[in-house]
């Protein structure tokens, strides 16, 4: 029997019994396999089907996944949040740790001049490194002032932006009250630092974190901001990082499975100018996530990692992944990510007295941190998605991909919001898409055009659905883009907003 009958049979099952035996497959199979052999090959297309397979003796009970009430953040959580935000910076206790830290490394007191201006030479190489083509770089991490670089300089913006970034797990439903959670290629601990400091501000919900590291450096320093930082026996639990490396781990080696597994700043370390060995890292390490989990993955904004992301986002696609955001193909085709440089921005962070200090000099712009940029995929097993959003050949809406029909028109079209403002004061621009565009798409509205009906596109959150009526479709010819221009007579609404 071919893989797609096999398929087709249980979930002809399913749909008749809430739980069956796998075994109670086999009289329907043309060939007979061993059970073991069976699950090998269903496994992976479970989720999807909205089962999951629990062992019982040397049989599999096939039953529907029981959907885990997600955790939304109450009114009083959403003011902690907000407020937390609104400070902008990292908490004092973790900023002193990260002094103290390499105080107790170097042997003399961090703000010493020289440990000072040893710790801009570490920024500075680790800026240089970062910028050169990825298969020439070097970040191995394993020279103790290049983690104490780290610290100062990234670190800080890094642990914000995971707290936006959990911020947004919870306003799409993302969170169960009792998480638990991998961080693969941890560093000095910034993913699950930030989660233990976000669930401060969550009234009863629990999270264990593993972690996955190489480099001893990290570890150290991880171990240390973790003992100063997360009170023992609280709700947040994190375990001490593996040591590993992780394009060869052997997930047998990871306790059970996840709810979430976080990618943050670190596949972009593993690009090779011979293969792209991202996706089958990803998919490797999906094997222990839960059904019903997620998978995270942030990169740097900048063009060539944030457009890498889109892209390796496509791969998973392909390889059995679902994207839940923030694209959503409207049109029900995939998109190719021609190229796709998209990426989220938030409010810059506070200087930290660390990077004041060291900021302290005639480069200073060197040395300062603070812009919260970053691109990102959240992938899934199963189908659920931000948005249910979706168009089909009978809508009174265009493609992208026609566009090119219509330039000169005015038209009614459908995207994702996939930009912060690209444009200024005089001019707002941001990034549309629909899935189906092979060239770049703008919505351009000049401010003495703003109204009521059309400044939704200003407002509405990154990865959004908009639909935009009556806009002029033109070409830009310098940047090889079609833009939308939105006036007075454009109406914009928001479809499938996002929970506040
Ligand atoms: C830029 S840091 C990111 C740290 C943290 N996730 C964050 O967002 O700040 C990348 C980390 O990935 C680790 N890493 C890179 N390649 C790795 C590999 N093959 N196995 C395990 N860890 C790896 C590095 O040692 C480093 O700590």
């Amino acid at each position: 029997m071919a893989e797609k009958e096999l398929l087709l049979t249980i979930k002809q099952m399913a749909a008749s019994r809430p739980a069956f035996l796998l075994s109670e497959v086999l009289p329907s199979l043309d060939t007979p396999l061993p059970i073991h052999e069976l699950i090998r090959s269903i496994s992976s297309h479970l989720p999807a089907m909205g089962l999951v397979a629990k062992k019982t003796g040397d049989d599999f009970e096939i039953s529907r996944i029981t959907p885990v009430q997600p955790y939304f953040l109450n009114h009083e959580e959403n003011k902690r949040q907000d407020a937390f935000f609104a400070a902008g910076m990292i908490p004092g206790l973790l900023a002193q740790s990260i002094e103290r830290y390499i105080t107790k490394k170097t042997g003399k007191e961090w703000s010493d001049p020289v440990i000072i201006q040893r710790l801009r030479r570490a920024i500075v190489a680790q800026k240089d490194d970062y910028w050169k083509p990825a298969h020439k770089r070097s970040l191995h991490y394993t020279k103790g002032y290049s983690v104490l670089g780290y610290l100062a300089y990234h670190f800080p913006v890094y642990f914000m932006q995971t707290q936006h970034l959990l911020t947004m797990l919870a306003r799409d439903g993302l969170l169960k009250k009792n998480m638990r959670i991998l961080d693969v290629g941890t560093g000095p601990g910034v993913v699950p630092l930030a989660i233990a400091d976000f669930y401060t501000r969550l009234d009863d919900a629990r999270a264990t974190i593993w972690s996955l590291e190489r480099s001893e450096e990290h570890i150290e320093a991880f171990i240390d901001l973790r003992n100063a930082f997360v009170p023992k026996g609280g709700r947040v639990s994190i375990k001490p990082p593996l040591k590993t490396d992780i394009r060869t781990i052997d997930c047998t080696a990871l306790p059970g499975t996840f709810d979430l597994i976080i990618f943050s700043n670190v596949l972009n370390e593993l690009v090779d100018d011979a293969k792209d060995i991202r996706s089958d890292i990803v998919t490797h390490l999906s094997e222990r996530l839960a059904p019903d989990g997620s998978i995270l993955i942030i990169e740097p904004a900048d063009e060539e990692n944030a457009t890498r992301m889109r892209a390796l986002s496509i791969a998973l696609l392909k390889k059995g992944l679902s994207i839940f955001g923030p694209c959503s193909f409207i049109w029900g085709s995939t998109c190719t990510a021609p190229h796709c440089w998209s990426f989220e921005t938030a409010p810059a962070i506070r200087l930290t007295r660390l990077m004041e200090t060291l900021a302290h000099c005639e480069d200073s712009y060197r040395f300062v941190n603070i812009d919260i940029k970053y691109s990102y995929a959240v992938l899934r097993k199963d189908t659920l998605k931000r948005g249910s959003y979706s168009l089909s050949a009978g809508s009174r809406f265009l493609r992208f991909s026609k566009l090119h029909l219509h330039v000169g028109k005015r038209i009614n079209v459908a995207g994702v919001k996939m930009s912060c403002e690209l444009g200024d004061a005089r001019s707002h621009v941001f990034k549309l898409c629909d899935g189906t565009a092979k060239t770049p798409v703008y919505a351009v509205l000049p401010s003495y055009h703003i109204t009521p009906e059309n400044d939704m596109i200003t407002s509405a959150p990154y990865g959004s659905v908009l639909e935009l009526r009556n806009v002029l479709v033109r070409y830009n010819r310098e940047h090889d883009a079609y833009n939308l221009l939105v006036s007075r007579n454009t109406h914009i609404s928001l479809i499938n907003p996002r929970k506040k």
